[in-house]
């Protein structure tokens, strides 16, 4: 268990994921890509390059996944075409690191290893993950290979830009193990999800409406809530448009982030995206009202004893002015009268259903791990879920939300 009692979410259960692995430096990572893989529910079956067990050995994989570990295309105690079935039962293989050899091997079909061989036997979605010397990611023919496999609808995942083994800094360093992981999932959801194809649209995070240039009014939405939905819709396969005030978590690998302050930013950010998107998910706390102004300098402390009045405006109504055949679905936070207080908001918001939290509980609401909330539509329809890792939250609500009469299914 993770958060209370909720238990923790496995947005990978019973998925079957090979995980190859080539020579470099950063293949450390790898062992921790196939431990959060099998933490988020995967059977993972290893396949390493000569060179990739002579930085970690087929052992340490072996003592962590539950799949099998190819090393040795010519060992004889391994099962006899061990490759090939590795390949054939993948739902999707990564090779993480790619070297600048085996991305050359992969761009020409070449298959010399268990990793090369197990990706040409295998029709499920391929993601590479390149780590090498920005020097070497730089050459022609490395970004050849890498349009050829990108050509081919090979989802290439980084390199990001940073120090290097060898002391320079550049691009070429391995993603994060939570982003390579977002990457295998977001290459599932795009095969196989059920809302593969949709553009989904999620807010997250509370307002931010300036004082002056050091305050704001704001309230107490850590953006957790809308991270989970952001991410629950991208396993499904969603192109997903996250508008934040908060900065996301790594592990959103694939999904469009625009930060925003404001009510009138995520207004504005939120029209920009909304033509020809398929759902809006407003879990963002938005701030009904403003400072009327926000000051140039940073505000003086006034005399003494002397009180300071704070003048506001309302801000606009951000979910119910957003217009168009989107399905919209908000949030109610409330602290009393749960069920009233936010079904009042469907008709006036023109909302599918609302999900309402108390956020008065310790568990739920803001800036905790989980929530409990209960889905309301203008029929008067009430389901209550239970205490729910907000991952789990998010997938309940993209169930009731595919089978809403207006989703366009896939
Ligand atoms: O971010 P976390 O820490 O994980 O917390 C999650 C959460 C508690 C913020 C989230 O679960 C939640 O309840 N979000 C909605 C908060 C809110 O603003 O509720 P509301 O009842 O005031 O507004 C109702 C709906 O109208 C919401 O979808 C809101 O986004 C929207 N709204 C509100 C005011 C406004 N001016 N424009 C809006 O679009």
């Amino acid at each position: 268990m993770t958060a209370g009692e909720a238990p923790a979410p496995r947005p990978l259960a019973g998925r079957r994921v090979a995980l190859g692995v080539s020579g470099s430096i950063s293949a450390y990572k790898a062992v921790e890509l196939a431990r959060r893989l099998e933490d988020a529910g995967a059977i993972v079956d290893v396949a390493l390059t000569p060179s990739a067990a002579r930085f970690i050995p087929a052992l340490t994989f072996r003592s962590l996944v539950h799949g099998e570990v190819a090393e040795d295309l010519w060992d004889a105690a391994a099962p006899a075409e061990q490759h090939v079935a590795m390949g054939r039962r993948a739902e999707a293989m990564i090779v993480a690191p790619a070297s600048a050899t085996t991305l050359a091997k992969l761009a020409q079909g070449i298959g010399d290893n268990t990793v090369t061989l197990t990706a040409l036997a295998s029709a499920a979605p391929l993601i590479v993950a390149p780590a090498m010397d920005h020097v070497m990611y730089n050459q022609a023919a490395v970004q050849a290979n890498l349009d050829a496999l990108k050509a081919r609808g090979v989802l290439v995942a980084g390199p990001a830009a940073g120090r290097l083994a060898s002391g320079a800094r550049g691009l070429g360093r391995l993603l994060e193990p939570a982003e390579l992981a977002g990457a295998v999932r977001s290459a599932i959801g795009r095969a196989v999800g059920p809302m593969r194809g949709r553009h989904v649209i999620v807010t997250a995070g509370g307002t931010r409406e300036p004082i002056d240039p050091v305050r704001f009014v704001g309230n107490r939405s850590s953006g957790k809530m809308g991270f989970a939905l952001a991410e629950a819709a991208r396993d499904r396969g969603a192109v997903v448009t996250l508008v934040t005030t908060q900065a996301p978590p790594a592990g959103l690998f694939g999904v469009v982030v625009r930060r925003v302050e404001t009510a009138v930013e995520m207004q504005a950010e939120i029209a920009k995206s909304s033509p020809g998107a398929d759902a809006l998910i407003m879990a963002a706390a938005v701030a009904d009202y403003r400072p009327a102004e926000a000051a140039e300098e940073k505000l003086k402390k006034s005399a003494e004893g002397e009180a300071r009045m704070l003048e506001l405006v309302e801000n606009p109504d951000v979910v119910a002015g957003v217009e168009g055949s989107l399905l919209k679905v908000g949030f109610a936070a409330e602290t009393s009268d749960l069920i009233a207080n936010a079904q009042a908001k469907i008709a006036k918001k023109s909302l599918v259903f609302i999900a309402a939290n108390d956020v008065s509980q310790e568990d739920a609401g803001f800036a905790v791990e989980t929530n409990r909330i209960v889905l309301l539509d203008a029929a008067g329809g009430v389901e209550r879920l239970p205490l729910l890792h907000k991952y789990d939250a998010a997938a309940a609500i993209y169930e009731r939300l595919v089978g809403e009469p207006g989703w366009r299914a896939v």
